[in-house]
């Protein structure tokens, strides 16, 4: 009796330090890839094409899929200063959306976005890596944490 007492006892503190043990090399791979992606100088393939995807279902009714204003009316992303200039701002403007006025590449725009606070942390920054390095726009990389912050200063 004792002795299945203490094996059942042991099998549990097995499981447990073996639950624990696994988290944490689960935590630790992804506090390992938010790194790489920080350090790296470009977004990483996957995000793009994840972003690609999301673009096509969110923005592409009024940014087009070249990025480009082509009915002068929804201020261009392709080569956009507005949109490099300033990553915060536009990580904002993609979680919040915009009214007023804004000028983009020297032409004023006064016209009104709604905000994507329903996507994802992952899914916003996934959005910005494929606006960012797309239609030979070279702009930074955005990480799932940076989203986060911005969401969470709001
Ligand atoms: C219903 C049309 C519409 C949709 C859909 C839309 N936008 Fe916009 N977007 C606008 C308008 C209009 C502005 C300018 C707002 C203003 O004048 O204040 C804008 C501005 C912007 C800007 C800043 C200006 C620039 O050109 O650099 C960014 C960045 C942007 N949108 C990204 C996105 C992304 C990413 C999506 C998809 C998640 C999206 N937009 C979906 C209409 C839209």
């Amino acid at each position: 009796m004792l002795i299945k007492v203490s094996k059942s006892l042991t099998l549990l503190v097995l499981a447990f330090v073996f639950f624990s043990f696994s988290k944490n090399i689960y935590l630790e791979t992804e506090q390992k890839n938010e790194l790489k992606e920080i350090y790296q100088e470009k977004p990483s393939r996957k995000s793009i094409q994840a972003g690609y995807i999301l673009y096509t279902a969110n923005c592409v009714r009024c940014h087009e899929s070249s990025g480009i204003d082509k009915m002068n009316l929804f201020p261009p992303l392709a080569k956009s200063d507005y949109l490099l200039k300033d990553q915060k701002r536009a990580i904002k403007i993609v979680l919040f959306g915009a009214k007023g006025s804004m000028k983009v590449n020297g032409k004023i725009y006064r016209g009104k976005m709604s905000g994507e606070s329903h996507l994802s942390d992952r899914e916003v920054a996934d959005l910005m890596n494929y606006i960012n390095h797309s239609w030979g726009n070279k702009g930074k990389i955005t990480t799932k944490s940076m989203v986060k912050k911005i969401r969470e200063s709001r």
